[in-house]
């Protein structure tokens, strides 16, 4: 990350909003945002009340804005009443909305289908009626294991029709993560896919569900339903297996939404933390959909003539706020993708971009630089072969997004007249926190710029005191907000203890550094826990150093992290085996084995990139292992410190050696 934080520091080029976006902005001007500023500041209830009356239909009217009473869990519009998937569907049906596509869906191989918000609530009505009369009911949880598609919005959607609380796992998770989130969030329910299809090829998912609910511990599970993606054989459980389509047959295309408390959980999506076991970050109904709808309205300026894709999977949480939820409830249409942007060429968000007239196109840096990359090594896809007129608004999110690869994305992307919008946030913060808006923000290459109204972010010390610009420091929201975080599921203490540390004031902890320059603009620079960014793609350290391991050739492993070109941080194992030292062709085969053993154990997302094998690890004399220097060997760089406190000094030079 050092190289970003260098490049950011001397970066001055200042581009202003466009005229034409700021007349007729969402919020228009500087002043309509400071004004929206100031009314949260002198009343946040006033504000989120107000909010809260004129975005969402309540089925009963909140009394009370904000009770802190059991702070730091916070209860927003407590008393209130409604449902998310009425919010996001049924409050169309009696307007032009009705008829208008939903979901535009593009397959991997290139077929389109779509839904317009009629037919889309319709399918909701089915499936959910159909998981009624098996028996679920509000409060129980299902785990969701899907491809992208149509029918993982519909699973998802009629869970919160119902008050089923879901937890939705990435495809590319492995059956042990899986099983280990089945287990932890008490599933009774399973979704899931035959198989799934990206860049050509198919991949199973049903038998990883299967596997996962063979390991035990997961004896609440009644059902396992299979959406039917390609017809590849799977194994099948009389009894407990049925076809999705089956569930929704014959089932009444109208399902009454349960009226659910504005707390009830919406869902429960697992994150990396700094210890070996994922968080289930749980989330409110209330407070989580109006901080999704708002930012789909402000930070992406929602229009009705737009077509919005966020290329996210639902999996992860930008997939959840962007695509199942946000978009819908602001009525937008939206592309939904099933493949890879490689697929069947480099060109294929530029082609979709251009075949939809997508006008706000939402991805990650990760995909930004690698496609930088190939379009500089296949002409024929750059970006400016394609019509991409439409679009207004571009914006980027998951990692930080380093000032060459902005300059890319809105020269070559954004051909100079489409706002960058670099969108800071996590799974915890529900939606986008500090971010630049259209009509408002002069960007700046590499800063996430000024936090949205009625969110009070601040940089302080480790006594939660406020630093003085350009001084780096923990990025804090001091007041809480709408869509944060409620608690971490079945871990009460953990959640005090990750993101409001006694020392800091009550203001919850991100958990990333960051600092503010002298115009207030935040510039993010990178976790400061143990948790690493790959991809976009939280990865605790400590998750991949359990899973080495548990490997029965291990004895001891430490992971960190080191900048990467594409990737923006590459996973980097320090190994010790219970064997003598491997070397040459027999190192490469054990690094294979144990890579190949962290993609089953947790996923292929967590596969160490360079594997370095050591008699010993570098630790202190009290046997604390010294990962500040593993990060420098992971980088290639020589140790120029003292390490006269290390036990073993020569093991540094072994380690320097990549398989
Ligand atoms: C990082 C993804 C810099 C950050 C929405 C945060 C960013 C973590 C940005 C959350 C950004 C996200 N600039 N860093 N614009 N957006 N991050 O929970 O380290 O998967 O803490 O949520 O990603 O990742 P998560």
């Amino acid at each position: 990350m050092s190289s970003t934080i260098e490049s950011v520091l001397v970066e001055n080029r200042v581009f202003p909003p466009f005229p034409d976006l700021v007349k007729n902005a969402n919020i228009s001007g500087m002043e309509a945002y400071q004004a929206l500023c100031r009314e949260a500041e002198q009343s946040p209830d006033a504000f989120w009340g107000r909010l809260a009356r004129e975005n969402l239909v309540w089925d009963k009217p909140f009394s009370k804005v904000l009770d802190e009473s059991q702070a730091p869990s916070y209860r927003w519009f407590g008393d209130g009443e409604l449902n998310v998937s009425a919010n996001c569907l049924d409050r169309h049906l009696n307007t032009p909305t009705a008829d208008k596509a939903a979901i535009i869906f593009e397959t991997d191989d290139g077929k389109v289908s779509q839904v317009t918000y009629r037919q889309l609530h319709a399918r909701v009505c089915e499936f959910a009626n159909g998981i009624k009369a098996l028996g679920y009911q509000a409060g129980e949880r299902a785990i969701i294991y899907m491809p992208m598609s149509i029918e993982a919005v519909v699973a998802m959607q009629a869970c919160a029709r119902l008050g089923i609380i879901h937890s939705v796992v990435f495809g590319g998770f492995s059956s042990r993560s899986l099983q280990e989130r089945i287990v932890d969030v008490g599933a009774t329910l399973v979704i899931t896919a035959d198989e799934q299809v990206r860049g050509g090829k198919s991949i199973p998912l049903k038998p990883a569900v299967d596997d996962a609910l063979a390991a035990g511990g997961c004896e609440a599970v009644k059902h396992v339903i299979v959406y039917k993606r390609t017809g590849g054989k799977i194994g099948w459980h009389e009894g407990r297996d049925l076809w999705m389509h089956d569930v929704a047959a014959n089932q009444p295309s109208v399902c009454a939404a349960v009226p659910l408390n504005a707390e009830h959980p919406l869902f429960i999506l697992y994150t990396s933390g700094s210890t070996g076991k994922p968080k289930g970050v749980q989330h409110a109904c209330g407070g989580f959909l109006l901080w999704a709808l708002l930012t789909v309205k402000w930070t992406f300026d929602a229009k009705d003539a737009d077509v919005f894709w966020c290329t996210a999977d639902v999996g992860w949480v930008t997939g959840h706020t962007y695509i199942a939820y946000g978009p819908l409830a602001a009525g937008l249409t939206q592309v939904m993708f099933e493949g890879v942007p490689t697929y069947p060429n480099v060109g294929r968000f530029w082609e979709m971009i251009q075949r939809h007239k997508v006008t706000v196109f939402y991805t990650a840096p990760t995909a930004i630089r690698s496609l930088t990359k190939a379009a500089d090594a296949e002409p024929a896809y750059h970006p400016r072969e394609y019509d991409l007129d439409s679009l207004r608004i571009i914006g980027s999110v998951g990692e930080p997004i380093n000032p060459e690869a902005w300059m890319w994305y809105y020269t070559e992307v954004g051909r100079e007249r489409c706002p960058v919008l670099d969108t800071w946030w996590q799974t915890e913060t529900g939606a986008h926190m500090i971010t630049p808006l259209p009509g408002v923000t002069p960007l700046k290459p590499g800063s996430c710029t000024l936090p949205l109204p009625g969110i009070a972010a601040a940089i302080v010390d480790e006594a939660g005191g406020d630093v003085e610009a350009g001084q780096g420091g923990f990025l804090v929201i001091k007041r809480p907000w709408p869509g944060m975080i409620r608690a971490i599921w079945g871990d009460p203490e953990r959640f005090k203890k990750s993101y409001f540390p006694p020392e800091l004031k009550g203001y919850y902890l991100a958990g990333d550094g960051a600092q503010r320059d002298r115009d207030g603009y935040f510039w993010i620079m990178g976790r400061v826990d143990d948790v690493l960014n790959v991809s976009g793609h939280r990865l605790g350290t400590m998750e991949v150093e359990s899973a080495l391991v548990a490997h029965p050739m291990v004895a001891e492993a430490a992971v960190v992290g080191r900048p990467d070109d594409t990737t923006g941080e590459a996973v980097v194992a320090f190994v010790v085996l219970n064997r003598s030292l491997p070397e040459g062709e027999e190192a490469a085969a054990i690094a294979k084995q144990l890579r190949d053993w962290v993609a089953k154990e947790i996923g292929p997302i967590a596969k160490p990139k360079d594997i370095r094998f050591g008699e010993n690890l570098p630790k202190t004399r009290s046997g604390k292992i010294m990962r500040r220097l593993l990060r420098i060997v992971a980088k290639g760089e020589k140790v120029t410190q003292d390490v006269s406190t290390l036990e073993n000094p020569a093991i540094l030079d072994q380690l320097s050696q990549s398989v």
